[in-house]
């Protein structure tokens, strides 16, 4: 069984990128579950309903979120009627939305669990403890478990992989906005990334426009970014391969598409 994850989607440049790509990973790799990072798909902060409906029209099953999760108020009118929206599991008791959801195909049944990190980040609840708990209740359904870990820092996205290995079926980080190329999978069975990289401009920094990003280094005054509206793109993705058995990672690929990693059917 497999499963494609695409990577923070940055604004209409990344948005673009799923529209136009999705189909041809579809039809390349015949995914059972796709999912997409989309807490940064409007305007490079947060997301709104009409974006979360069109993932799920051009194919994503669920869409995770992160730090950025609140940042368009409207997601407090939609998140608790909208099914496959997940949030970091680890906001606080009361928190609108829901950390981690069921889907089904091919007849198997797949938790999807988000987290954040609290290393260089607000300080929200345990994501360790809270990861026990939510594997827990999820095996009591499926033993294939995939955790979206929304973190800063690679010590604790490590130390999560490491913590949950065999427990989960795959760990990957988002958030840092560059793909890493650590992909592996750890000796009791559960793939690991420390970040599936972004999906928006390839020119940016972090899909930021860049002349803002180097002016707050060169003034230290605050600098309001935005996403660039033209220009070349990326996307980030992996491609995670499961024993359906067991719930065990097979294989972890990377998948980089840009004007120098061009995409062949
Ligand atoms: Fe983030």
């Amino acid at each position: 069984m497999k499963l494609l994850f695409i990577g923070d989607v940055v604004g209409s440049p990344g948005r673009d990128m799923v529209k136009e790509y999705l189909p041809k990973l579809k039809e390349k790799y015949h995914p059972h579950f796709i999912i997409v990072n989309g807490e940064n798909a409007a305007a490079g902060k947060g997301i709104t309903e009409k974006i979360y409906k069109q993932f799920l029209e051009w194919g994503a099953h669920v869409v995770t979120m992160g730090n950025h999760t609140w940042d368009k108020k409207e997601i407090f009118e939609f998140i608790d009627d909208a099914k496959y929206i997940i949030r970091p599991a680890n906001f606080p008791e009361g928190t609108p939305g829901k950390g981690m959801v069921f889907i089904q195909a091919n007849g198997k049944e797949i938790a999807i669990i988000n987290l954040q990190g609290r290393t260089f980040l607000p300080a929200i609840d345990d994501p360790f403890q809270k990861a026990d708990e939510l594997i827990t209740e999820a095996k009591k359904r499926t033993n294939i478990i995939f955790i979206d870990f929304h973190a800063e820092a690679t010590s604790e996205k490590q130390a999560l992989g490491w913590y949950v290995d065999g427990r989960a079926t795959a760990v990957v980080g988002t958030h840092t906005h560059v793909q890493t190329a650590d992909e592996r999978i750890l000796p009791l069975g559960t793939a690991y990334i420390t970040d599936v990289g972004m999906t928006g401009p390839y020119d940016g920094i972090l899909g930021m426009e860049r002349d803002a990003v180097i002016r707050r280094f060169l003034t230290a005054l605050p600098v309001r970014f935005e996403v660039p509206k033209n220009g070349r793109a990326q996307l980030s993705a992996v491609l995670l391969t499961i024993d359906e058995k067991d719930g065990k990672a097979k294989k972890l690929e990377r998948i980089q598409i840009n004007e120098e990693r061009p995409f062949f059917g």
